[in-house]
């Protein structure tokens, strides 16, 4: 099929590119020239494993950019909106989906071919049929049934998105009628083996918002277990999880052997979730519903948890080496997650925000996401970056572990011991492999895990 795709962030060039790979002749559009040279040069403008070798093997004869809505609409059946959707005071803005509505509705009115119009940003329910709906009827003159109209949410990792996208778990198309749905299933049907769910676009928004709410709050849901894990004291939540897992309705057995669901994962401590879909969507779910009338009392609690991981990891750190003032401490990882240089919702740039207040000495380390940290943070003089750990470690009163990483999960204590001044460890991401922590001589400290001197 000839698709355009308006918006080359994460979700749009991800998507753009996987369907070129699939067959699919794609034209990508973005408002930013240099986006369009570098993506027309074959160099990916996000860091996303897999996502420049692909680009390679599509750009030129399956995979333009350009920067003239007109072109790509004009040129393809499907207009794909992937335009980012920034959160500001507590609600997401639409604003950009709109302008994208519009701009393909203008060209619409001159198009005589029948067009899908399919809105991929994340957007609140009922945007898609009242808001994206009205603009695109006013700004082509013409009615729902002249051209299609669908929901289509993305469901990828940042990390991971290329093959999520590859290899789908399923295919969620709320469609505004039955002719938009043959249509633009047709991107999917025999080129991906998955479910497609034929929905409405309301159910189809609110599925995305529910799947990225229900993970967030198993996150919160574990932190909460594992404050509580901490207060009891040599109780580690990570094994108390850990058997929880095991329950089969959570872990089926297959042929005899326990299989490990990608779930799972959300259920263990850790120092809270960011990224640029759990902390807006979740807050704007409750905005949304706020506004219909409903108060939400989980989801609410899911932030409250997540937000208060920053002062549980402050407070860790007071116990262990006292007053912060003038200390220094080894910041492991600034990702939100591995696999990413992504920084958006960071809750390590949140720690180091919060330490920088207290008169900490910030010695920081991450494999990729350092130049990003460095644009948002301001420079201050004691605020330092290393592209390797043992230059952070170097003399630390205490290292805090935010992402993660492989590179920071496979430094042996013995690193720790040897470089730092004071080898207190507090692991946010649960890494360490905590064995024999004690007899090593190390002040470890885990969340979800307070031992006991005994
Ligand atoms: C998420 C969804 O997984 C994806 O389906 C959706 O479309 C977009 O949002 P992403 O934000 O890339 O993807 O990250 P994900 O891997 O789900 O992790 C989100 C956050 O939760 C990260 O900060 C991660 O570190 C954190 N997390 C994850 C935990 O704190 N603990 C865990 O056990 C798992």
């Amino acid at each position: 099929m000839k698709i355009s795709i308006i918006g080359t962030g994460y979700v749009g060039l991800v998507t753009g590119v996987c369907l070129a790979k699939k067959g699919h002749n794609v034209i990508c559009v973005d408002r930013v020239e240099s986006i369009i040279n570098s993506i027309n040069s074959g160099i990916a403008p996000i860091f996303e494993k897999h996502l420049e070798d692909l680009l390679l093997e599509v750009i030129r004869d399956k995979l333009t950019a350009t920067s003239d809505v007109g072109y790509a609409v004009e040129n393809s059946e499907v207009s794909i909106i992937a335009v980012g959707t920034p959160f500001s005071e507590g609600n997401i803005d639409l604003k950009n989906v709109k302008e994208a509505a519009y701009d393909i509705g203008v060209i619409l009115k001159k198009k005589k071919d029948y067009h899908v119009v399919c809105v991929k940003s994340t957007v609140i329910p009922t945007t898609t049929d009242t808001m994206i709906l009205k603009t695109l009827e006013e700004a082509s003159g013409k009615k729902l049934g002249e051209f299609g109209l669908v929901m289509n949410p993305e469901f990828l990792r940042e990390g991971n998105a290329v093959e999520d996208f590859m290899n789908p778990d399923r295919i969620i198309i709320g469609a505004m009628d039955d002719k938009s749905f043959e249509v633009f299933s047709k991107i999917y049907k025999s080129h991906f083996d998955a479910p497609i769910v034929k929905t409405n676009s309301r159910t189809a928004e609110m599925i995305k918002y529910t799947s990225n709410a229900l993970l967030a709050a198993l996150i919160s849901f574990s932190n909460e277990i594992a404050a509580i894990s901490e207060e009891i004291g040599d109780t580690d939540a990570l094994e108390v999880l850990e058997g929880v897992h095991m329950d089969r309705r959570l872990s089926l057995i297959v042929e005899g052997k326990i299989t490990m669901p990608g779930i799972i994962k959300y259920l263990k401590p850790s120092r809270g979730f960011g990224g640029s879909c759990f902390p807006k969507d979740v807050k704007s779910l409750i905005a949304f519903s706020e506004k219909l009338g409903y108060k939400p009392k989980i989801l609410k609690s899911v932030i409250e948890v997540n937000e208060s991981q920053i002062e549980r990891l402050v407070l860790k750190l007071k116990d262990e080496i006292g007053e912060i003032r003038d200390k220094t401490i080894a910041i492991l990882g600034l990702a939100f997650k591995a696999g990413t240089d992504d920084i958006r919702e960071s809750q390590s740039i949140k720690l180091i925000r919060r330490l920088i207040k207290e008169g900490a000495v910030l010695k920081c380390y991450d494999p990729i996401a350092i130049e990003n940290a460095k644009k948002e943070l301001e420079e201050q003089a004691n605020l330092e970056f290393y592209s390797n750990y043992e230059n952070t470690l170097l003399n630390a009163d205490a290292a805090l572990i935010m992402t993660d990483w492989d590179t920071i999960a496979n430094i042996s204590i013995d690193v720790f011991k040897k470089l730092m001044k004071n080898p207190v460890i507090i692991d946010g991401c649960r890494i360490l492999i905590k064995n024999n922590i004690k007899e090593q001589k190390t002040k470890y400290r885990g969340i979800g895990l307070r031992m006991i001197e005994k």
